[in-house]
């Protein structure tokens, strides 16, 4: 048939014309990449004929992983489409759901892309689920009416399934106020503030009223209002700035009305607020007073003192066969078992402290307390690299981090070289220079360094694993000076399925293997378990000598992820908790994360937690005894994330020496109330509201509360009076307390 019979054909078969929609169902596929696809005389009669409302791979097409395909769609555009319109000099394009990337070319020009396409020099982002509405201007982007228009879609498919698919593509004619929107942005640079974006993204001007409101969400007062009137102009956004403090709860609601149509678009965001009080001048020892370390094995131990600097630490009592430098590192070894009990003094301008601290030498003395630090994952990804290692490591001393404990700088997966050397030892890839260098540099400045590797032949994120070369690969880790091992499940799998194996026995035995290696090498290797299939780790780890095990599979900075694999997986698990073999829920999701993969040029993201939220994951984290890795870029970490992982008193019920991770002590549709015995005899208590509202609490209805003789709400530092012991805790929020009898 000829060709132009078929388009014609195709067109009054598929476009149905009402007065203000065409709907066009099906178009031509053609996969691969050509960008002269785009032009709308292009001869496409070759190409397969698809329905687009179904994904490629749906009709008996490759998924194409990692590649891309277009769509051709021809459709004819009736002028009749603006009968009754109110404007008439645009076009929306509504586009079908696009896996995962696209750009829409109408007769040969771009109008419109959603997502970036590897080659952007932003990076890569998928954008699977947005809805993608462009816009097309009658005159300047050459719409033709009632005759053939050429809509060219090239998409690209990162893996899975992919094409367009859900919806026919439509095709409409705006309303006035239909291409408004609002943007609100959180900003630290300088002072916190919001900046606010009214976009107009259709051609007629509109004008409308802006209404910013900022409310104190504990006494309902209004701090700030203002009212003003935009004229706002085709893609010409306007910005308003709203500068904000972090000394309250507050709400901020913006309200904007199109004076034609009467359309409000309305947002609301609860603004960052800072609950920790600020760290005196005078030297604060800010760790627990303990440190393990197997006979032999070099210690490093930074302290972790907050206060002025410069600071002079200094030890009379020093034992033998240990250094302690002016600016706090503990280094030497100890070749005997037993308890090293000893004075520390820290000094500044402003004054001095010590604290009565125990070096304990053992076998089975690593991880006296939960490990803190950094890991590279939930920020970097697979996207890692030496470079933005050290930016964290540096920024975690400069911001002061490491003067509250957090010490470890773990590196996960994507350090991997892609092939093994002859004698059958992995090097780091291209993105680490130099694994040594970075490792020695970080214990001259008494932090420690992690490593990640998986027992199968790949790791999670695909590069090589430990599978076969268990000893080289312990052996290098000891050459390097690893100190902390996330070692993964993954790929090992496949190797347990062949044997058709499923036996508590072989879950553990790789685990076992990798422990005799590790605990061969002559320092303390951290070793921590990663997430199996269902999670049962905690129920064999001990066995593997796991200093630490998965209870949750992997973490995101959602509250449904927190409410998951916090509450829901945390429940029950106490009891597989002791000192050296902690449960870890996984890594902490607050300040700029993303896996690499989020919405910044830099494959970051603010975390998607609410401050609330973000109150509540660290409350429930140092409850339950949780490793306390940051996994945030620390370079880019804000006022209010460091105020909110730098409290002493909150850290110090983490690293509680008793060791005795919380138990939910109740429940009900509302409330979870999670408490723990503490070594001085007194309980920390988490009251957490996981509702969908503000609940009200009464302190008097939690028995273990009414005989204590002070109740200290941890995040604010202050003891609290009678009338302080009831409060409406707001969704998704928490109290932390500790209770002194
Ligand atoms: C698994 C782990 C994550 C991370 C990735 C790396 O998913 O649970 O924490 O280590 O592997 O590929």
């Amino acid at each position: 048939m000829n060709k132009n019979i078929v388009v014609a054909l195709m067109a009054v078969l598929a476009a149905s014309a009402s007065a203000q929609e065409v709907s066009v169902s099906k178009g031509r596929l053609r996969q691969g990449d050509d960008m002269s696809w785009a032009k709308p005389e292009m001869d496409d009669a070759s190409w397969s004929e698809i329905d687009i409302t179904k994904r490629w791979d749906d009709q008996g097409f490759p998924q194409n992983t990692k590649a891309y395909g277009w769509y051709r769609i021809h459709v004819n555009i009736p002028k009749s489409v603006f009968q009754g319109a109110d404007q008439q000099n645009a076009l929306i394009l509504h586009i079908p759901k696009a896996d995962d990337v696209d750009e829409c070319y109408l007769n040969g020009k771009l109008i419109g892309s959603t997502g970036r396409m590897p080659i952007n020099p932003a990076g890569y982002f998928p954008a699977c689920n947005a809805v993608r509405n462009y816009v097309a201007d009658v005159k300047g982007d050459g719409v033709r009416f009632d005759a053939e228009n050429v809509i060219a879609v090239r998409v690209y498919n990162r893996g899975g399934g992919g094409g367009l698919y859900n919806n026919p593509l439509t095709i409409t004619c705006p309303k006035a106020a239909d291409g408004l929107s609002m943007r609100l942005t959180d900003t630290n640079v300088g002072q916190y503030h919001y900046d606010i974006e009214i976009s107009n993204a259709y051609l007629t001007a509109t004008n409308g009223l802006l209404n910013v409101t900022i409310t104190d969400r504990e006494t309902g007062a209004t701090v700030k209002s203002l009212t003003k009137k935009l004229t706002l102009k085709r893609n010409k956004p306007v910005r308003v700035t709203v500068p904000y403090t972090m000394d309250k709860m507050c709400q901020l609601t913006v309200t904007y009305t199109d004076a034609k149509t009467g359309k409000v678009l309305s947002e609301s965001r609860q603004l960052k607020y800072a609950l920790t009080p600020a760290a005196p001048a005078t030297p604060r020892f800010n760790g627990a007073p303990v440190w393990g370390v197997r006979p032999g094995s070099p210690v490093i131990y930074r302290f972790p003192v907050s206060g002025e600097k410069p600071m002079k630490f200094t030890c009379s009592d020093l034992p033998e066969g240990l250094q302690l430098t002016e600016d706090g590192v503990l280094t030497g070894k100890i070749d005997k078992a037993g308890d090293l009990t000893f004075t520390v003094t820290a000094e500044n301008a402003k004054g001095k402290a010590s604290q009565e601290f125990t070096l304990k030498v053992g076998r089975d003395m690593i991880g006296q307390t939960p490990p803190m630090g950094w890991n590279s994952w939930n920020c970097w990804g697979l996207t890692v690299t030496q470079e933005k290692v050290v930016a964290s490591a540096q920024a975690l001393m400069d911001k002061g981090l490491a003067d509250y404990g957090y010490s470890y700088i773990n590196i996960d997966d994507g350090w991997e070289a892609s092939e093994r050397n002859p004698d059958g030892t992995l090097d780091a890839n291209e993105k680490f220079p130099s694994m040594k260098g970075l490792v020695d540099w970080l214990h001259e400045r008494g932090l420690k360094f992690g490593i990640y590797s998986a027992p199968g032949a790949t790791t999670c994120g695909g590069y090589l694993g430990s599978l076969g070369y268990e000893k080289e690969d312990a052996d290098v880790w000891n050459k390097w000076g690893v100190d902390y091992l996330k070692y993964d499940w993954c790929s090992y799998e496949n190797v347990r399925v062949e044997e058709n194996d499923w036996g508590f026995a072989s879950c553990v035995r790789p685990y076992l293997l990798m422990e005799k290696f590790l605990r061969q090498q002559p320092r303390d290797i951290f070793y921590s378990l990663g997430p199996l299939g269902g999670t049962q780790v905690y129920l064999w780890g001990l066995y593997c000598d796991g200093n630490s095990w998965r209870t949750a599979q992997d973490i995101n900075d959602t509250w449904k992820s927190i409410y998951d694999v916090g509450f829901r997986q945390q429940f029950g698990k106490s009891q597989y908790s002791s000192i050296g073999h902690w449960n870890d829920p996984d890594m902490l999701v607050v300040g700029k994360v993303g896996y690499g993969l989020g919405e910044n040029t830099d494959g970051l993201r603010e975390t998607r937690l609410t401050p609330d939220e973000q109150y509540t994951h660290i409350t429930l984290w140092t409850l339950v005894a949780s490793n306390m890795l940051i996994g945030c870029d620390i370079a880019q970490m804000d006022d209010f994330t460091l105020n909110l992982l730098s409290n002493n008193e909150v850290i110090a019920i983490d690293q509680d020496v008793l060791g005795k991770q919380a138990d939910r002590v109740f429940k009900d549709d509302n409330i979870e109330i999670w408490a723990r015995p503490l070594a001085d005899g007194s309980q920390a208590v988490g009251i957490f509201n996981v509702s969908d509202t503000d609940v009200t609490y009464d302190l008097k209805d939690y028995q273990p509360a009414s005989n204590a003789r002070i109740i200290r709400d941890l995040w604010r530092q202050k003891n609290l009076s009678q009338d302080e012991r009831s409060w409406t805790i707001p969704m998704h929020g928490c109290r932390y307390l500790k209770l002194m009898y």
